[in-house]
């Protein structure tokens, strides 16, 4: 099912995400409905935060749109290592239409639950660590924003609270 993306300045995105305790039919079919939930939007990655659920689960697909989808589910995860600095021009699901610059560690080394429950290792660079780092992000309330310097911030928040308004009188 496709769920609803919450968009900023909703302050459900502000929300810490609650450790999962254990892979249940009902998280199975969260990280059914987060897949979908992305695909459609499309995206790269989604946050349980991003549609309302203050969980520590996220979902990534970075593969190439010529290539076979590459889903990787995150539970409980937590980032062990980080090396270097890139920046890369990110987007996120919960800023339509933003398109910022914000510098993340280049490689990380993070460590987290799959679908199935067992913990396992991951070393990532380029788009699978950025990912990783802003999705790592939303389960901690931290938002792409937050990367920004202050004037730049300021006109992301203006821009998305007239989107927000505009669409509110719209409705
Ligand atoms: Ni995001």
């Amino acid at each position: 099912m496709i769920r609803t993306i919450l968009h900023y300045p909703d302050k459900r995105l502000r929300e810490k995400g609650v450790p999962i305790a254990k892979i249940t039919p009902e998280i199975e079919a969260l990280i059914d409905d987060m897949a979908e939930t992305m695909y459609a939007a499309p995206g790269v990655g989604l946050a349980a935060p991003q549609i309302g659920v203050a969980l520590q689960l996220f979902v990534i697909d970075v593969a190439e749109e010529d290539e076979a989808s590459d889903l990787r589910v995150f539970v409980n995860p937590e980032i062990l290592e980080r090396h270097d600095s890139i920046t890369w021009t990110e987007g996120c699901l919960s800023f339509p239409g933003v398109q910022e610059d914000v510098e993340r560690a280049a490689r990380v080394r993070v460590r987290a639950q799959g679908r199935d429950g067992k913990w396992f290792e991951l070393e990532a660079e380029g788009l699978l660590a950025v990912a990783v780092q802003h999705e790592f992000d939303h389960l901690q309330g931290q938002l792409m924003i937050d990367h920004l310097g202050p004037l730049k911030k300021r006109l992301v928040d203006r821009k998305m609270k007239r989107r927000e308004a505009a669409h509110a009188s719209a409705d």
